[in-house]
């Protein structure tokens, strides 16, 4: 989604700027830009990669000061002129701004009254007018985008540059914002890893601070005035750079980096000694454990499903009622919320507009929220104040993958933590640790010899449309299987229950239709098989994801089988073919891998 880039310091701005857009690439993106101070303010924007934008760019471009962005539209069409940055009438005021400005219409009609001619068809153009009023009644540029961003209502990330002055002017209200402080230079992005190369001391701006970035500082004040408590904080997290280590695209690598980042999340937290698992950072003593009424777990997508084998586990080991909730539908739906109740908010970016509202609405309504998280420092884990960071590593490609492993893993560590304070025992404990520490090697043999990918493609990729089935922990590895070859092949796909599908989707079936079928060798694997041949029976192809050894593959069109393992934990596993079933179909059909059509790495508005 939109991403911002801004550099004062020493140094020449625009090959910096350009550097830090593709950084932001991999947060998907339609169109990009940058301005450059210098006796001008010189603008470049065109619709496409920051690739095209390299090539419009002059060879060299005076000046070392400047603000980019990569525009994911909301308001107004892909275009060279709605994307960022905006400028103001005569050139003197440039603005690249995230979020959305809920009055900018009424805001636009009163612009046009007065003979202001807008350019854009975006919202957050209206910014850079408003600011020039303030400017040319005499205003400071503070104060001209403090009065500003008084009058409009919604969200924003923004920065804005003068031709006139020597800074950059950047304020924050839910949507992100980071300031690096470097020697003798400042950056600001919208995203920790376009900073990482350059800083790890970090603002994070919270909502409602405004900041000014100058030669001598950096100024944090709160837009009602009066002076910020943000202070800087040293990134500990090591992002370092991301590259693809020799794989053609990241999404492949992040698949196979599954193992070792498995092996980070879990690392020092199993406890085999008391059979349960140390997760300090939750800050939930037994007797809160004990005492709680119910948990909640809300996410998005991927993190939606890994909320739902959160909650299944949650209930199985711990015996409390779970439930996962979508968070675009939890925040309206006007929740009871229980201050005895745990909730967990969970998020690979930790920046999903949804979920950051869903969990701002748990604490305004005396809940307290446990975030999930991968960015260290995001916005919902430092909304939350208490969580799990799941240490999966950077993870570029939009299609999640390693993130989704570590978030289930960071649930199960809960569900036993859970479980050991109200319910099963030392030894039923030290069981689930011994299998659990196996499952990062299990993964490895797994993506050492990951089985007839390929006949599965073969059946998929022209398909009308692909349904997948599983049961208990399987049903959510199935729609997370489905969401994956969704959003990356751009295939229909359905995910349901597998019992669920003789109540209704058994009427897309036709002869040849795919259909994945999950199975591992748990409790359900009898039931899963008869929806299986209920398919068979209308003439579906099986790919069916089975533990290696079961018989049950004789029944299958294309068997891919996993290593067994504990039922409990198999969706660890499970999930692992359906993300190169993903993968290799959209290779197959020509899809850009790393960054699908409409899609964003972090979204970042409702
Ligand atoms: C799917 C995918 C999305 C995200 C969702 C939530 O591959 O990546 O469905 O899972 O947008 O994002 P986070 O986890 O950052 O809150």
């Amino acid at each position: 989604m939109c991403g911002i880039f801004g550099f004062l310091g020493n140094r020449s701005a625009a090959p910096l700027l350009v550097e830090g857009l593709r950084k932001l690439e991999y947060r998907g993106y339609d169109s990009s830009g940058i301005a450059v101070k210098n006796d001008n303010l010189q603008v470049h924007k065109i619709v496409g990669k920051v690739s095209e934008l390299s090539k419009i760019l002059p060879n060299h471009i005076d000046g070392n000061i400047g603000i980019a962005h990569t525009r994911w539209a909301t308001h107004g069409l892909v275009t060279n002129e709605n994307a960022h940055p905006h400028l103001n009438s005569d050139g003197t005021v440039a603005l690249v701004h995230n979020g959305i400005i809920d009055n900018a219409r009424g805001i636009r009609t009163r612009l046009e009254s007065k003979g202001i001619q807008l350019r854009s068809e975006t919202d957050s153009e209206t910014l850079v007018h408003m600011i020039t009023i303030g400017l040319n009644s005499g205003q400071e540029p503070l104060e001209a985008v403090r009065q500003t961003l008084k009058r409009v209502t919604g969200t924003w990330g923004l920065c804005v540059l003068f031709k006139d002055h020597d800074l950059i002017i950047c304020a924050r209200n839910g949507s992100p914002l980071i300031i690096g402080k470097g020697d003798d230079e400042t950056f600001v992005s919208s995203d920790p890893h376009a900073l990482s190369q350059h800083t790890q001391n970090i603002f994070f701006l919270e909502d409602g601070d405004m900041a000014v970035i100058t030669k001598s500082g950096i100024d944090i004040t709160r837009l009602e005035g009066g002076s910020s408590d943000t202070s800087i904080t040293v990134l500990e997290e090591e992002w370092g750079e991301a590259d693809m280590a020799g794989y053609p695209h990241f999404m492949l690598k992040e698949i196979y980096e599954q193992p070792e980042a498995l092996r980070r999340c879990i690392s020092g937290r199993l406890d085999y000694k008391n059979g349960s698992s140390k997760l300090g950072g939750l800050k939930l003593e037994p007797v809160r454990l004990h005492s709680a009424t119910h948990v909640r777990l809300i996410g998005c997508g991927t993190a939606y499903n890994a909320c739902r084998i959160g909650q299944l586990a949650i209930e199985s080991l711990a015996r409390i009622p779970a439930v996962a909730h979508v968070a675009s539908e939890f925040r309206y739906n006007n929740s009871v919320i229980n201050p005895n109740a745990i909730h967990f908010a969970v998020s690979q970016s930790g920046e999903t507009a949804d979920t950051l509202s869903a969990v701002k609405e748990i604490q305004l309504k005396g809940g307290s929220v446990h975030g999930i998280v991968n960015v260290v420092g995001s916005s919902i884990a430092r909304l939350c104040g208490q969580g799990v960071y799941i240490h999966s590593g950077p993870e570029q490609a939009v299609a999640s993958t390693k993130a989704f492993t570590n978030m289930v893993g960071a649930l199960l560590l809960f569900a036993m933590r859970m479980g050991r304070t109200r319910s099963f025992s030392r030894e039923k404990g030290q069981l689930i640790v011994k299998n659990f520490e196996k499952i990062p090697d299990l993964m490895e043999k797994y993506l050492s010899n990951p089985g007839p990918i390929d006949e599965a493609v073969e059946l998929v990729k022209d398909a009308k449309s692909v349904m997948f089935l599983g049961r208990g922990l399987s049903s959510p590895v199935a729609s997370e299987g489905a969401l994956k070859l969704m959003e990356i092949a751009y295939i229909p796909c359905l995910a349901y229950p597998a019992g669920e599908m003789k109540h209704g989707p058994i009427a897309l079936l036709e002869e040849g239709s795919p259909v994945v079928v999950i199975a591992p060798n748990d409790k359900h694997r009898e039931k899963t098989m008869a929806a299986m041949h209920e398919c068979k029976a209308r003439g579906a192809k099986i790919i069916l994801i089975h533990e290696e050894g079961d018989s049950i593959a004789e029944e299958a069109d294309v068997a891919i089988p996993i290593p067994a393992c504990d039922p409990l934990l198999s969706p660890l596993l499970s999930v692992v073919p359906t993300q190169l079933i993903a993968y290799q179909t959209a290779l197959a059909l020509g899809c850009d891998v790393d960054r699908p059509r409409n899609l964003a790495k972090s979204v970042t508005v409702e």
